[in-house]
């Protein structure tokens, strides 16, 4: 079994392997003890997994209430937080209880904070069933759902207790999303470690992807828990990306637009000499081999329109993630009105 510790302030564990999630319920006793736990998922997750994964819990002594919402982004809301925290109260758990979260980047996400503000905050942990999720949501404690249509508008920072993953559970995965979380993994050997990035070229152990990659995110986020600094690190690829999300009206998925932010950013930041060394084309040659799209029809002018709106946009500058060579990038604040010396598409 592979391992990541996660040194934040409240530290845990991620534990990777194949087959793992029969036995979730004794590796969650073993950490954390025999528990009453609100087992949660979306209907999808619950149908593939919810079955074993309750029998794993209860067959090493804990008692399940097991809940399920309706998936997707417009779910992701506080009617539905309330509605699982009613069914919580009525099910009595109580601070001592524990909740697991079972499913992708929204589950994870709407677990956590219903994890983060029930009873003013009890214990959770997250198990995964995305690759996407397995490499970025899962980890780092950014719990949280959109409110009149913006994304994440209310959140928490409240990080799991332990993370499970699994990855035989990719199998139910289409080609599309699994692509999407190789554009995270990606992302973390091109910002922060060259060798995985040569892995991802290559036919590659996934698991010791996850361990790679997480521990990237580990060490980042340990140094930043509340987003205040170098965290904005992890965001490669993804300024540029969310303005593709919003230009294709989401027809490109989240990978698929942060892997195109990937190479806008890397041509930018070649442009304008902060990276030293071109490995543009072996970028594009990885995002491709990965069943990535490498380009996206639309203008200079429409992408940085796109970018105006971005939240993570302070007053008139804009922070752009920029490599410096493959495996090291740094965090650039520009000024909107210089973003088209940046980009040319
Ligand atoms: N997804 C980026 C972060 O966790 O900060």
């Amino acid at each position: 079994m592979k391992h990541v510790h996660i040194h934040t302030k409240a530290p845990y564990d991620v534990l990777i392997e194949r087959g793992l999630l029969d036995s979730v319920g004794a590796l969650i006793g073993r950490g954390l003890g025999v528990l009453r736990i609100a087992l949660i998922s979306d209907e999808t997750v619950d149908r593939l997994y919810g079955e074993r994964v309750e029998h794993s819990l209860r067959s090493a002594g804990h008692r399940v209430l097991r809940l399920t919402f309706p998936g997707g982004e417009e779910n992701k809301t506080l009617e539905t937080v309330a509605c699982l925290q009613r069914a919580m109260l009525e099910g009595e758990i109580t601070r001592s209880d524990l909740i697991v979260a079972l499913g992708g980047g929204i589950t994870g996400d709407v677990a956590g904070f219903a994890a983060a503000t029930y009873l003013r905050g009890i214990r959770f942990v997250q198990i995964p069933t995305t690759l996407l999720a397995a490499l970025d949501s899962s980890v780092g404690g950014k719990t949280g759902v959109n409110l009149m249509g913006y994304k994440n508008q209310i959140g928490a920072f409240w990080q799991p207790s332990l993370a499970l993953c699994d990855p035989s559970v990719f199998a139910t995965l289409t080609e599309e999303q699994y692509a999407d979380g190789m554009a995270e993994a990606i992302k973390y050997g091109v910002a922060f470690d060259r060798g995985l990035f040569e892995m991802l070229y290559a036919d590659h152990d996934i698991e010791e992807v996850i361990r790679r990659a997480l521990t990237i995110k580990g060490d980042v986020v340990s140094a930043d828990e509340r987003d205040e600094g170098v965290r904005a690190l992890l965001n490669f690829g993804h300024t540029v990306g969310h303005a593709i999300e919003k230009l294709t009206e989401h027809e490109f998925t989240h990978g698929q637009a942060v892997a195109v932010g990937m190479i806008v950013a890397t041509r930018g930041a070649l442009r304008m000499g902060y990276c030293r060394e071109n490995f543009l084309d072996d970028l594009i040659g990885c995002i491709t081999y990965r069943g990535l799209p490498n380009a996206v029809i639309a203008t200079t002018e429409e992408l940085i329109s796109a970018m105006r709106s971005d939240k993570k946009r302070a007053g008139d500058e804009i922070t752009l993630i920029l490599p410096k060579r493959l495996g090291e990038c740094c965090a650039e604040r520009v000024p909107m009105s210089d973003l088209s010396k940046y980009f040319q598409i």
